[in-house]
């Protein structure tokens, strides 16, 4: 069911009658179904937000939600887009970290253009104190987008760092390489469904890769992120940095938006450092549609929401 979940939720999301049907019901009210995993279409509304997580303790990065672009001119509005957030960002004094994904900046439609448009954003993002993650997105791009940071890197950005799927084979690889570069890593499960090839299937199997590369980070990493809603992970990751004598301020935690926000509390008032990922935007139908295949138990309370609002 878990890789087969995804494969069913991945098909669904290119699914334009669907998209259709869930723009209508999804983001209509402030109680409509993908609230619930998305701050709102607008800036504002991921602002306003952001500022209540951040008045309960707790660390932000923002999406400006966007993916898969086909053109040159959708890229270049993509990363218009980005440089105006680092602005809205500075201008409502909350936390400078942001997230972006290569296909919403064009990587799929002209390498050259992507690099480009993602220095665009770097450049300001840098002198205004920013940390800009790179999330990482299907297989057939994990080698794309090692090689784009590393263009980066090479140049000096150093405000800038990659999510690492646990249950890609190749990972412990980029682990390794990352941290001889002295990058930060967001260490996460990897939402989306892989072959055998170049992925491990079993969930177990995944989780155990998960710990395993955490502590490689926790040991020599550079800031690592711990990213995953696992309580069993959670505590995993808390017990080993005790007995290494890693301190709390050398690592964070972090979390989805709306998801497990009880364990996102606990783990503030018990002193870590916890960033919660905070989507928005009109592109939110493909974040959401992923957010159903981790756990199927959420399309039931998406069919009730929807049969309230008809
Ligand atoms: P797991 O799936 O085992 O879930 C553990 C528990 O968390 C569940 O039992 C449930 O309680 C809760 N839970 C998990 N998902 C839920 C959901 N959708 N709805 C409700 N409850 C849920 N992936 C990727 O491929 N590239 C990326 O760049 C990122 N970036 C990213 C950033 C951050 C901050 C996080 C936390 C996660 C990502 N991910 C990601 C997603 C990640 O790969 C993974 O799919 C999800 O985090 C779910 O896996 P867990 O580690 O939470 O474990």
């Amino acid at each position: 069911m878990y890789g087969g979940s995804k494969a069913l939720f991945f098909a669904l999301s290119r699914s334009t009658a669907l998209k259709r049907l869930a723009s209508k019901y999804g983001m209509a009210t402030p109680e409509s179904f993908a609230r619930r995993f998305i701050a709102g279409e607008t800036v504002e509304e991921a602002i306003h937000d952001a500022r209540i997580l951040q008045s309960r303790g707790m660390l932000l990065t923002l999406d400006y939600l966007g993916e898969s672009v086909r053109t040159i001119d959708e890229a270049s509005a993509a990363t218009a887009e980005y440089v105006r957030l680092i602005d809205v960002i500075v201008k409502s004094g909350i936390e400078r970290n942001v997230s972006l994904k290569l296909t919403q900046l064009g990587v799929t439609v002209d390498r050259a253009t992507c690099v480009d448009n993602l220095r665009r954003i770097l450049d300001p993002a840098g002198k205004h104190g920013f940390f800009v993650r790179i999330d990482m997105e299907n297989s057939p791009y994990t080698a794309v987008t090692m090689e784009v940071f590393e263009t980066l890197w090479q140049q000096e950005h150093r405000n800038i760092g990659v999510a690492l799927q646990a249950a890609l084979h190749r990972t412990e690889q980029d682990v390794r390489r990352m941290i001889e570069l002295g990058a930060r890593v967001r260490l996460v499960k990897g939402a989306y469904k892989e072959s055998p090839a170049v992925a491990i299937q079993a969930k177990k199997d995944v989780d155990a890769a998960f710990v395993r590369l955490m502590r490689i980070l926790l040991d020599e990493g550079t800031y690592p992120a711990i990213a995953t809603h696992d309580e069993a992970i959670i505590a995993s990751t808390c017990s080993y940095a005790n007995s290494r004598n890693i301190a709390r301020d050398r690592f964070e935690f972090q979390m989805l938006y709306g998801i497990r926000r009880d364990l996102q509390a606990r783990l503030v008032a018990d002193g870590h450092r916890m960033r919660i990922y905070l989507p928005f935007g009109r592109q939110w139908f493909p974040y959401f549609m992923r957010r159903l295949g981790e756990r199927p138990a959420n399309v039931g309370f998406v069919l009730r929401a929807i049969l309230r609002e008809r």
